[in-house]
Formats: structure tokens, sequence, C-alpha cells
């Protein structure tokens, strides 16, 4: 028998009058629930028989069948397949008789799982979907503001600059931390306007602070994310960015991941290019995910930053001390600056300057503030 791909050659919960045997093409068992969803329970091929249950059990068929191609098929007739089963043992009749009866039930938990989790995929989908579209307009409505967290001298506790860190101040969901809403804004196209914005706040901080402190050297640190970076029209839309608010880029430093070097030899030349304008680039997450050494030296940076989950266990975990160490000293043997990150209290602050730390960032200086807090400080 032929059958054409689409055609559905048995529904569920009819009666059974053949099983088949499939010599070629693809047939699809599927269960419809009471709603009218379905699950797929398997994709059978060529040497596979299927229908067989309701003739074997006299009940009605568990399952739908379809071809999912053009298939040729072999009919086995009730009165066949039942012959055999007469002339069988049994105890082994009753063996597959509860053998079916237990395939018919875990069918329909089994299926519904299945039902439950794709349930859950879309709904998540929508849930994501529903909040890329609140993050979109919450930047329409200028919801996202940066704080700003101060960076010190390790030695001395003397304020050299920041670290911007964007929130997303929502009217009903007060303050959100980047967390919660980065990895989406990175993971869509949106990430490119925000990340423009966020830039050119920070340029426009730095005109207020060095307006209000002439005298002050004061560097902020902004986060640039990979793909920001990899926009083709970054380092063009960055020149234009200092021109229109004539900043000095001597006064900022971009702080990038690892993983931009994911992207091979075009990351390290747009990194030469900032630097070139006149930005300081600083390492950032160092020694935590795609760490390769090998780049290290050919990388056209000027800070390491030592991450928090190294300097969190710098007093317990002797090994952690070991990594820090080597981290240091790799760091002088390149010609690199350190800013420690997360320091929480004086013993982090102490072991980490006489480890030869420069810079120090963390809750034990302070933690992120709005400009205005930061300026009434300084
Ligand atoms: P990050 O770049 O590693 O930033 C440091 C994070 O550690 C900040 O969290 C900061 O508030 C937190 N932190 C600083 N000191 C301490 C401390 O002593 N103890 C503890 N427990 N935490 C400390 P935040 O602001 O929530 O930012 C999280 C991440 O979001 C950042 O990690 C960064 O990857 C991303 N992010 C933040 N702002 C931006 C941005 O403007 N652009 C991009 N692309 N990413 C951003
Ligand atoms: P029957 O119940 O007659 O009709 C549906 C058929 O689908 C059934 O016989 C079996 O041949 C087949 N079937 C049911 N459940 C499964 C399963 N979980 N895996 C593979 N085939 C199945
Ligand atoms: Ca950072
Ligand atoms: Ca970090």
């Amino acid at each position: 028998m032929i059958v054409n791909k689409g055609e559905i050659i048995f529904h569920q919960d009819q009666e059974g009058h053949q099983a088949f045997l499939i010599e070629s093409g693809q047939v699809e068992i599927y269960y419809t629930h009471s709603n009218g969803d379905i699950s797929t329970l398997a994709l059978l091929t060529q040497g596979e028989i299927f229908g067989e249950m309701a003739l074997i059990d006299s009940n009605v068929r568990s399952a739908s069948a379809k071809a999912t191609t053009d298939c040729q098929l072999m009919v086995i007739s009730k009165e066949q397949l039942l012959d055999k089963l007469e002339n069988s043992d049994p105890t082994i009749r009753l063996i597959m008789k509860i053998l079916l009866s237990r395939l018919r039930s875990r069918n329909k938990s089994q299926a519904a799982a299945i039902n439950q989790s794709q349930k859950l995929d879309s709904e998540n989908a929508i849930d994501h979907l529903k909040f890329e579209h609140q993050l979109n307009e919450a930047f329409k409505k200028n919801e996202f503001v940066i704080y700003h967290q101060p960076i010190v001298d390790i030695s001395t506790g003397k304020l050299i600059g920041s670290e911007a860190l964007v929130r997303w101040d929502s009217p009903n969901k007060g303050l959100v931390p980047p967390g919660q809403f980065i990895d989406i804004l990175e993971n869509s196209s949106m990430i490119i306007p925000v990340g423009y914005w966020i830039i050119e706040e920070c340029f426009k901080h730095s005109k207020l602070i060095s307006k209000k402190f002439p005298k002050l050297n004061f560097s902020i640190s902004i986060n640039v994310s990979g793909r920001q970076f990899a926009n083709a029209l970054f380092i063009e839309t960055l020149e234009k960015l200092v021109q229109q608010n004539s900043i000095d880029p001597k006064n900022f430093k971009l702080e990038v991941t690892e993983r931009i070097l994911m992207e091979g030899g075009a990351a390290i030349d747009v990194l030469s290019k900032c630097r070139q304008i006149g930005f300081e680039i600083s390492l950032d997450d160092f020694g935590t995910g795609f760490s390769s050494l090998q780049y290290l030296p050919m990388l056209p940076i000027d800070y390491i930053k030592v991450d928090r989950s190294f300097v969190m266990n710098i007093l317990t975990n002797s090994k952690t001390k070991s990594v820090v160490d080597s981290m240091i000293y790799l760091a002088r043997k390149l010609n690199l600056k350190i800013i420690a990150e997360g320091i929480e209290n004086e013993k982090e602050q102490k072991i980490l300057q006489k480890m030869g730390a420069d810079l120090g960032q963390g809750y034990f200086f302070s933690k992120p503030m709005p400009l205005d807090e930061l300026l009434s400080k300084l």
C-alpha cells in the first residue's frame, strides 16, 4: 500500500483492523490531547511495525499515524496477527496485554509531559518578547540611568574615577539591576542604540564633573559589550560622539571582556583603533571565562580587572591567592595595571595592596551611586 506524504493512516481512538510494516518512508505517531494539543510520540522508519496494539488488546487506537514522507507500507490483517497470537503460549499472551496496557498509560503521561514542556517553552518565549518590548519602551521613555561606582588608588584610597553601571529606573519595578536585562539587550539589536546612549551619557557626566572640578583627573570606565564592539560603525560612531561632545578620550576607559576576543583578529584591530583615538582599555572579568593567555601579550590594553570571584576567595583559599599572584606578576611583565574589583572589607584591600594591585573597586570603598551623589562626594 502506498501512502502519500501528509496523509493520515489512522486516527487515535478509532477501532483498528490492520497493522502496518514500513517498507520505505517515515511515519509519525502522535497523541491528541483532550484540548486538541498534539504531541509526537515517535517517528518510525523502514522495518518498524505500527498499529498492532489495537489488534492485540482489542482496544481503540492508542495514537494517530501520519505519513511524514511518501510511504510504502505492508498491510498485516487482524486475522493474520491474531491467528499467530492465538497459537502462542497463554502466559506470553497475558504478558503482552499487560505490557500494552502499561504502554498506553505511559504514552498518555509522556505526551502530557511533552505538551507541558512545549507550553513552558512558548510561555518563556512570550515572556521574553514582552520583557524585550518593555525594555524598548523604557529606553524610549528615558528610564535608563547611569550609576557610578568609585575606583580608588588602592594604597591611598584616593578617588581616581568610576565605573559606569547602567540601571533601569522603572516606575513600577523600581531600580532594576543590569543582571536582569543586559543579556536581553545584548542578544537583541537594542544594545547598539542603548550602548551609544550609555557612552554619550558618560561623556556628558564627565563634562559635568570636570566643569565642577576642573583640577580633578577623573576617569570613567564604560562597559562595552561584544556585540557593540563588533558593530561595523563602532569606531566611526565613537569618533563622532567624541567630537560632538568635545570630550578628551584620555578621561575614559573602555571595559571589554575576554569574550570579545573570540571574534579573533578583528576585535584586536578595533581595540587598537579605540586606543589610537585616545581611550584606555581595561580587560574585564579577567580569568573567568575564555582565558587565552596566548592572546594577552598581543592585546592593546592598559588595565586588567581582577574579577570579584577571585577577590571574594582570596583570604580563604590559598590556591585562589596564587592565581591572583600570577595574574599580577603577568600583568607587571606586560606593563599592565591592575584593578581589583569587588573588594568588600579592609582585609581584602590590604592583601591586594600588598600583592601589588594598583586600583581598587568595591563596596568597601563605595557602592554604585547616581551622578548627583557622586558629585557631592568629590
Ligand atoms: P561588571 O562589569 O563585572 O560590574 C561589576 C559588578 O559588580 C556591578 O554590578 C557592581 O555593582 C558589582 N560590585 C562592585 N563591587 C562589589 C562588591 O564589593 N561586592 C559585590 N557583591 N558586588 C560588587 P552591576 O552594576 O549589577 O552590574 C552587573 C554587570 O552588568 C556588570 O558586571 C556588567 O557586565 C553589566 N553592565 C553593567 N552596566 C553595563 C553597561 O553600561 N553596559 C554593558 N554592556 N554592561 C553593563
Ligand atoms: P495502535 O494503538 O493500534 O495505534 C497507534 C500505534 O502507534 C500503536 O498501535 C503502536 O503501533 C504505535 N505506538 C503507540 N505508542 C508508541 C510509542 N510510544 N512509540 C512508538 N510507537 C507507538
Ligand atoms: Ca565592568
Ligand atoms: Ca567585572
